[in-house]
């Protein structure tokens, strides 16, 4: 895959901060983190969309789902172009935008596979240490204390009960006017829970030294007052 980068380059300084958000799906983790990045003016990468758009790519050319080093090829040979959009995280895969297709049910259980393919974790990981090293920047995903930016200056862990992740995300379905019965969103949450723990590599864990957050409780505005103290009580670094 060739070099990419959010369409909106933002003013460079060596002292913005680097936050790293990883936690299980339904947690907020997107609408915390892009939220966040605009108040401090930083650049909000969603790492699950770089996922979900090879899923939609591998889809489109009925590529074989277990077979990591096939998509590790096909991974390596296209670009991909991602850009904040007015709450819209738009992402292009060789020019074709593919935004309206990376949450749809048959994305969301393809990426679960195309996830666990350690030669795709590595193409995208490297993409994503790059745009982190220019520091300023709101990066969200499973693996982004772990493995991306272990040594970014602010870490969360933003979780919530599974069940309340199931809720927020059948109301997001019925939304889209997608018929599903919460029963079925509820084992779907936890087949992909169970997926983001038991890969070899880059599974979802709580690093020491990240901050864990209980979204269940909270609304979207707390939840970023509460990252955004975190990243007041860096003394060494600003945050504008
Ligand atoms: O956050 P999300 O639901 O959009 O993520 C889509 C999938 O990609 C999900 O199966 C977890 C996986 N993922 C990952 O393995 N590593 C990341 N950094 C981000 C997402």
């Amino acid at each position: 895959m060739e070099h990419s980068q959010p369409c909106k380059s933002k003013p460079a300084s060596a002292k913005k901060l680097r936050i790293a958000i990883d936690g299980p799906a339904g947690a907020g983790k997107s609408t915390v983190a892009r939220k966040v990045a605009g108040i401090l003016g930083y650049t909000y990468l969603d790492t699950g969309a770089m996922y979900r758009a090879l899923a939609v790519l591998a889809l489109d050319r009925n590529m074989p789902l277990d077979d990591p080093q096939t998509l590790g090829e096909m991974a390596s040979s296209v670009h991909i172009d991602m850009c904040e959009d007015n709450g819209l995280f738009r992402v292009w895969v060789d020019g074709q935008e593919v935004t309206h297709r990376l949450r749809t049910l048959e994305t969301d259980r393809a990426v679960k596979l195309i996830s666990m393919a350690q030669p795709v974790r590595r193409i995208l990981v490297d993409i994503q240490r790059e745009i982190a090293n220019r520091g300023g920047v709101v990066m969200e995903g499973r693996d982004i204390t772990s493995v991306v930016m272990p040594d970014a200056e602010v870490k969360v862990f933003l979780t919530a009960d599974v069940a309340e992740r199931a809720r927020r995300r059948w109301d997001e379905l019925r939304k889209k006017g997608v018929t599903i019965s919460f029963d079925e969103v509820l084992s779907e949450m936890e087949a992909r829970d169970a997926k983001d723990l038991e890969r070899d590599w880059g599974k979802l864990v709580k690093v020491d030294g990240a901050v864990m957050i209980d979204s269940s409780q909270m609304n979207v505005d707390e939840v970023c007052r509460a990252i955004i103290g975190l990243c007041e009580a860096k003394p060494t670094c600003s945050t504008s």
